[in-house]
């Protein structure tokens, strides 16, 4: 990725004090990027402002919700690259709440589209896509062909996000990329319940000096990506004269299962344990089984790999939770 092309750069992330889009707007910042976040700190979503703690005189943030149209027409203004992060994520409070995943996956996004339609339609975006639209897989690795299948409603809302903007592109030439992301994990994670992802709260229990449990016989394959390979396939996307109109999945050369993660976070804690517990029955109910990505399309195409391994990853994870903890508990 060639570093130069964000200098000076006009840049709005929505989500941007999330896991993901904090991380991305402290690199474009290192960058020389002009960045806007924006965020609606909902209490119970991954956003936080100790996620952007040394860049505050560095990154612009505002708090807003893309589910106002009138600020999202309004901020789409005058910037060059939108990435769009903005999501309710958890997986149970899409059946719990499905009306809230809707407004904010689905009608948000048409939105922010509409709003670029109108306002700036030179901008360029990225989308933050899930590997979880295609439900549970008929083969592996699961490449960008596979069946669109989602298990649950926020895997149907964050299909109809992503389609609504390859639509976007196929109709107004809007140019758009989508990432169709695996599990990310790393610093700045949200880690204080299982509402997002189980690793979170893996690491916050590990640190408690408290039991991992682990669903199931454990058996499930699941591939990860460390936070910063993410935010570079971003940065190649948005920057990447080609990538317009392209769907990319992200992945790693390293799959696991779970009862292995367990095992080999106890060993890089240095201490801890973990047990077999039986799978609670609303996640039975929308799990997707194993999963591996393959990603050969944004490695040929982009020339994306993922550098970090889960290893070290790991580490550096368990290393930044343990220093802050007070952040994120
Ligand atoms: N982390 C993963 O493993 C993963 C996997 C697949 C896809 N994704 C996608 O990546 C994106 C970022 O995820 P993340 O892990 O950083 O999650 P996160 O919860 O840390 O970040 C999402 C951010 O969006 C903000 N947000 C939510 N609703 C909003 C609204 N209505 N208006 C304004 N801001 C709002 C939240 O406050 C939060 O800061 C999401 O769109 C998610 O679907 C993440």
């Amino acid at each position: 990725m060639d570093g130069n092309f964000y200098t000076g750069r006009r840049v709005l992330i929505t989500g941007g004090l999330g896991f993901i889009g904090s991380t991305l707007g402290r690199r474009l910042a290192d960058l020389g990027a002009q960045v806007i976040l924006v965020d609606s700190l909902i209490p119970e979503y991954g956003g936080n402002l100790f996620n952007i703690a040394g860049y505050e005189d560095r990154l612009r943030v505002n708090i807003a919700d893309v589910r106002d149209e009138f600020s999202m027409d309004y901020l789409v203004r005058g910037h060059d690259i939108l990435f769009n992060l903005a999501g309710q994520n958890s997986h149970l409070d899409s059946m719990t709440d499905p009306y809230t995943d809707l407004e904010i996956n689905v009608r948000s996004q048409l939105s922010i589209l509409e709003a670029c339609r109108k306002h700036n339609p030179a901008i360029t975006v990225v989308y933050s896509s899930t590997r979880q639209i295609y439900g549970k897989p008929d083969y592996l690795p699961v490449d960008e062909n596979h069946p669109l299948h989602p298990t649950d409603v926020n895997g149907i809302n964050k299909m109809a996000g992503e389609w609504y903007h390859l639509l976007y592109h196929t109709v107004y030439g809007l140019r758009v990329t989508s990432l169709r992301l695996t599990n990310t994990y790393g610093p700045r994670m949200r880690v204080r319940d299982a509402r997002q992802t189980f690793l979170g709260v893996w690491l916050r229990r590990l640190i408690d000096g408290e039991s991992i449990e682990v669903w199931g016989e454990g058996t499930q394959l699941r591939d990860f990506s460390y936070v910063d390979d993410v935010v570079e396939a971003m940065l190649m996307c948005a920057s990447h004269p080609s990538a317009g109109g392209c769907i990319y999945n992200l992945g790693s050369p390293e799959s696991i299962s779970l009862a292995d993660l367990a095992r080999l976070l106890v060993e890089l804690n240095g201490d801890g344990t973990y047990r077999l517990v039986p799978f609670p029955a609303d996640r039975k109910r929308i799990d997707i089984g194993d999963y591996i990505a393959n990603y050969a399309r944004i490695r040929d195409e982009l020339g994306w790999q993922p550098r970090i391994d889960l290893r070290e990853g790991l580490r550096r994870s368990l290393e930044y939770f343990r220093m802050h903890r007070q952040h994120y508990w």
